[in-house]
């Protein structure tokens, strides 16, 4: 059959606001005031940055952080002007549920990545370089571990057992709950891997939490990950 959604050959650079972390995870911060919440694969997104001027302990994660500033800006405006080409026409996105326009979608990411930027030059030391399936943190380190648009949605470049693994990894680095977005591939459906994992984690919890933000069509859910 023919695919529907974004097409893409690689991870690509793209950040999301705090708002958007906020309402894809149905977070209520105040419950993680005084608590450490590590992001995962959190790429040229603000949240960190966000976050930490609100009071928030928070850590980033991603491979990408042994890249310099200056190079990182580079790769954030290419990526970002190929998928706002491409998202414009694709019928697997809803527009009338939070982004409203590409041009305002735009808005959002150029401001995460240059808000990020701005904090990746000022606190590097909370901006860990990282390579899933392994994390160099230590048993229980965090409380809430986020991972926003890596696991599921790259399925068919991203194998079951990296999925296993992570999830595995990321478990042992948080004594309270990981939450995973979306569920879904970029062709909105659900991943395959989903059921499996339930099937393989047996020793931990796995449930789909609904929530009320849905831009990649059918990615109105996260996966609550407990012991
Ligand atoms: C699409 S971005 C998501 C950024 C952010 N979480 C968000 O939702 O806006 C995916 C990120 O995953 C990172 N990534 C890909 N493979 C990784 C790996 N094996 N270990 C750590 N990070 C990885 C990429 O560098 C990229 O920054």
């Amino acid at each position: 059959m023919k695919k529907q959604g974004l097409q893409l050959d690689r991870v690509v650079l793209l950040g999301r606001t705090y708002d958007e972390y906020i309402r894809s995870f149905a977070l209520q911060m105040e419950q993680w005031r005084g608590k450490k919440v590590l992001d995962v694969a959190s790429g040229v997104g603000s949240f960190r940055a966000e976050a930490s001027a609100l009071g928030y302990d928070v850590t980033a994660a991603d491979r990408i952080y042994d890249i310099s500033p200056e190079e990182l800006a580079a790769r954030c405006a290419t990526d970002l002007d190929h998928i706002i080409d491409s998202v414009r026409d694709l019928n697997v996105y809803r527009w009338d549920n939070f982004y409203g326009t590409p041009e305002r979608l735009r808005g959002l990411r150029e401001r995460a990545y240059k808000t990020f930027l701005q904090d990746y030059g000022r606190h590097g030391d909370r901006y860990v370089k990282i390579n899933l399936p392994r994390l160099p943190f230590r048993d229980g380190d965090f409380d809430l571990t986020l991972v926003s648009y890596l696991l599921f949605v790259y399925e068919d470049q991203l194998s079951y057992e990296f999925h296993k693994e992570s999830i595995r990894e990321i478990m042992r680095v948080t004594r309270g709950e990981a939450r995973i977005y979306p569920t879904v591939t970029f062709e909105a459906e659900p991943s395959k891997y989903l059921a499996k994992l339930g099937e393989d984690l047996l020793e931990l919890s796995v449930k789909v939490i609904n929530t009320d933000f849905e831009f990649l069509r059918n990615s109105n859910n996260f996966l609550k990950i407990s012991r």
